[in-house]
């Protein structure tokens, strides 16, 4: 299938997890992908050769996505390398965990800069680019359950991600009659890296799982694909939701 050919994506953070198979999924479809870093080169390079290995085009771009100056060069460089850019995921996250009253403001400025600012300003220069080209375009955000359900000891994260929601909710308003989609995907828990201090430990594992009506955790497939729908053009009417990817967990309710 190439349900993307022709067409150029911006998936940031897609060096691992999530950002990489979306990469994957939208590369293997056609199109052609930047792929966004920070601190993971080896992963990068290979979300780069995996695509082209699929017989798409890849770029490699290293940012520092909280300043504005360089999420901007990153949508100069997939129009003049890659020749324009028609859907841009907004992936690349972090998360820092400590008590409320505990959190630093240096972990504070990495996670709203990280979940929420660079979101923002990428997608404000990815929009003006395709308003003054008069193109439609697609914004994706990978936000997370936490977007509407607590998460305690994750303030800076909650706050991170209820803003994204709203964000979203605001720029499909804004941009829609500029044919420009904005939807988030809404991951549950995923088998990902940022997952990696509750999968090593059982008993916080299968409390979480005994939360899930599914059962299981998450695969980074089971997200790319619902982002692969909404970036084609079967999703072409899709604006302003949040797609929820979590087994059901946002929607468990037990009698203690
Ligand atoms: C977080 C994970 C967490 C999951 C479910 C995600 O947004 O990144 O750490 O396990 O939500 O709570």
């Amino acid at each position: 299938m190439s349900r993307f050919a022709g067409k150029v994506a911006i998936v940031t953070g897609s060096s691992s997890g999530i950002g990489q198979a979306i990469a994957l999924r939208l590369g293997s479809e056609g199109a052609s992908v930047v792929v966004d870093y920070l601190t993971h080169p080896d992963g990068a390079n290979e979300t780069k050769s995996k695509i082209e290995a699929s017989g798409s085009k890849a770029i490699i771009v290293q940012a520092d996505i909280t300043k504005t100056e360089e999420v901007q060069k990153m949508v100069e460089k997939a129009y003049a390398e890659l020749g324009g850019c028609d859907i841009l995921v907004n992936n690349a996250g972090v998360e820092k965990h400590a008590p409320f009253w505990e959190a630093t403001e240096a972990d504070y400025d990495l996670v709203l800069g990280t979940n929420l600012k660079a979101a923002f300003f990428l997608t404000q220069r990815f929009a003006q680019k395709l308003i003054a080209a008069k193109k439609p375009g697609c914004v994706i955000n990978i936000s997370s359950v936490h977007e509407d359900m607590v998460f305690p000891n994750f303030a800076s994260y909650c706050a991170a991600k209820g803003g994204i929601r709203m964000l979203m909710r605001d720029l499909a308003m804004e941009l829609g009659p500029y044919g420009i989609t904005v939807n988030n995907v809404a991951p549950g828990a995923i088998n990902t890296p940022i997952n990696a201090n509750l999968l090593a430990n059982k008993p916080e594992l299968d409390a979480l799982l005994r939360n899930i009506p599914l059962g299981r955790l998450g695969t980074i497939d089971d997200v790319s694909g619902v982002v692969a729908f909404l970036a084609s053009s079967e999703g072409a009417y899709v604006t302003g939701s949040t797609y929820f990817v979590d087994g059901g967990l946002i929607r468990n309710y037990k009698e203690q």
